[in-house]
């Protein structure tokens, strides 16, 4: 059976949370997003190596806490390795990627791209993904597999060109309709060949559209892509939903931090409660 990589995304400040240092070594609870999120990895047994993505000044304390005799008990059964990711969520990944190159990993392995700051995400997900994507490469159905959950909110299409403008005004162009949108989360899976092949034809409309830029200042900047199933739509890849779940939440903001440590008060209760019936 192919093998499972995870590229743990965890080089991010953490700007919009705000603590005074990176959101992966932020405590919840009295254990850091990136211990977490590596215990759901190695919890869901499907995952037979994590690649944690950091910041060059991150990189000392992660090599210690993948070290802690604790971490290694807890993540037994699945090798843990950092490298250096890059100054967008994007180059991180392709950080990854190219590490993945360094290692020659079979190419039809299977790649799961997961955000450190989905800490809570149950295993029971992972391996609902992963399992997916398996059957996908398998039968040449698909090329990956993506967790979403459905929209609360109406979404608006904003007109991008006057957000920001001196005037405030931002004018309302459009509102897709709510049943056919979806919130995407992560571990997204794919096959590896595939999800390269998907990075370099970005990494090139992005090369040519800068070179654009630079002659005609007209010209508007690309999209930048804020997760890796859309460079796989972009490059007509087909991938499919999964069910994802709330606890996948993106902790991104101070009211995301509260409610997480609730959720996690509530979530141990409940095991207590459990432990002491049973
Ligand atoms: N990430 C990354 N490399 C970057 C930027 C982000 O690996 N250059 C990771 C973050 O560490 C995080 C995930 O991508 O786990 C999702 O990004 P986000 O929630 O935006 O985290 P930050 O970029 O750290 O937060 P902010 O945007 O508020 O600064
Ligand atoms: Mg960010």
């Amino acid at each position: 059976m192919p093998a499972v990589y995870a590229l743990v995304a965890a080089a991010g400040s953490g700007s919009r949370l705000g603590f005074d240092q990176p959101k992966a070594f932020v405590e919840l609870a009295g254990r850091t997003l990136l211990e977490r999120a590596l215990d759901g990895l190695a919890r869901s047994e499907v995952i037979d190596h994590a690649i944690i993505l950091v910041s060059p000044d991150m990189r000392e304390t992660a090599e210690k806490l993948i070290q802690q005799d604790f971490n290694r008990a807890s993540w037994a059964g699945m090798a843990v390795s950092v490298t250096l990711g890059g100054g967008e969520r994007m180059d991180s990944v392709w950080a990854g990627l190219e590490e993945l190159a360094r290692r020659e990993v079979p190419e039809d392995s299977l790649v799961a791209v997961h955000d450190a700051a989905r800490c809570m995400t149950p295993p029971e997900m992972i391996a609902r993904v992963v399992d997916s994507a398996r059957y996908g490469a398998k039968h040449q159905a698909w090329s990956g597999s993506v967790p979403v959950v459905p929209v609360v909110d109406t979404i608006k299409v904003v007109d991008q060109a006057r957000a920001g403008s001196a005037d405030g005004e931002i004018l309302l162009e459009q509102t897709p309709a709510r049943d056919t949108l979806r919130a995407a989360q992560t571990p997204q899976v794919f096959r590896l060949d595939e999800l390269r092949e998907a990075n370099l034809e970005y990494l090139a409309t992005v090369e040519i559209s800068s070179a654009h830029a630079s002659r005609n200042t007209g010209n508007q900047p690309l999209m930048t892509a804020t997760d890796d199933a859309s460079l796989m739509e972009m490059a007509g890849k087909k991938v499919t939903a999964v069910d994802g779940e709330l606890l996948a939440m993106k902790i991104t903001t101070p009211l995301d931090y509260r409610v997480a440590t609730m959720l996690l008060a509530d979530l141990e209760d409940t095991d207590k409660g459990t432990t002491e019936e049973g």
